[in-house]
């Protein structure tokens, strides 16, 4: 597997593919990888024929007392499993090459990034789509693969495709869970062990409101209340949103009529942990 630190010689590769014919998925990622992330190299390669993934722990998508500097970072770590699931390549540059000196441009996918995470995090979606068409442009992927555990993050990435015409065909791949349903997640191993305890309680939450939609129940509020209400079990795990919202523009809805997301996000109360996760009532994003 060649790894590449480079936007040139990342460009020089994939020029090198695409003229040898082979298709091109790219996986993108920040890295601390685990099971969520590897699953999306098996979906790239139904896809193409050589798979990429970038490794980048993107400033610009942290928020000034995000957890931008204690991050996981563990390259040598992320290369040995990028590889032993497949990868053909892993890109993986410093920031000063993605963002040099008088570095000045941004995307801005306006309305559906001030809601959900938006509404607490108001410049990330602004980072993830600047340094997402970045990547597409720097490696030319026919396919890229996204977790639909970041539901908001691939929805935001296909209407930027679709708007500004990109020729790279967007996946959302399902989510992979821990044996007792928490999603993975690189910030996972910042909880404490009763946090992590607790964290199950978010999947439940989900699995209930699931259970009510699968029951015929359409009212938004009483989904939302039963998802509240095992939530609220949790002493050190609190809902920053629960918000069931159409798969488009992400406008919230009183009955569920059309594909429907039920977006969670909480926080914990001794790390401070931020942990997201979702479900798709009617189907897949
Ligand atoms: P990161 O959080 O590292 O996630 C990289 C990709 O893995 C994303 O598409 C995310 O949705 C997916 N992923 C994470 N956990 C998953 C799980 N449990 N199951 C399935 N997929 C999962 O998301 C980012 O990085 C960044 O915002 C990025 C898109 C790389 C831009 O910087």
């Amino acid at each position: 597997m060649k790894i590449i630190t480079t936007c040139s010689e990342m460009t020089n590769y994939s020029q090198g593919a695409r003229s040898r014919g082979s298709t091109i998925g790219l996986v993108p990622t920040m890295g601390a990888l685990h099971d969520g992330h590897l699953s999306l190299v098996k979906i790239a390669s139904q896809h193409c024929d050589c798979r990429v993934m970038s490794i980048f722990v993107n400033p610009t998508q942290f928020g000034p007392s995000e957890d931008l500097d204690k991050y996981p970072r563990q390259l040598k770590r992320d290369c040995e499993l990028a590889e032993a699931a497949g990868c053909d390549a892993v890109f993986a540059p410093s920031p000063q090459e993605i963002y040099p000196d008088n570095y000045n441009t941004y995307v801005n996918v306006e309305n559906i990034t001030g809601v959900l995470c938006g509404a607490s995090r108001p410049i990330h979606f602004r980072g993830v789509a600047t340094v997402v068409l970045k990547l597409f442009n720097i490696v030319m992927p026919h396919t890229a693969v996204f977790g639909s555990k970041d539901a908001q993050q691939v929805i935001v990435i296909k209407r930027m495709a679709e708007d500004l015409n990109l020729s790279v065909q967007i996946i959302a791949a399902p989510i992979i869970r821990e044996a007792d349903g928490l999603a993975m997640s690189s910030r996972n191993v910042y909880l404490s062990t009763q946090e992590r305890a607790e964290a199950v309680l978010i999947n439940r939450a989900l699995m209930s409101a699931q259970k009510l939609y699968d029951a015929g129940e359409r009212s938004c509020q009483s989904i939302k209340d039963s998802a509240k209400s095992i939530l609220s079990e949790g002493r050190l795990i609190s809902a920053e949103y629960i918000e069931i919202v159409d798969t488009t523009l992400l406008k919230s809805l009183d009955k569920i009529n059309c594909l429907a997301l039920l977006a969670v996000a909480c926080r914990t109360a001794e790390t401070g942990t931020r942990l997201i996760d979702n479900v798709v009532l009617g189907g897949d994003l």
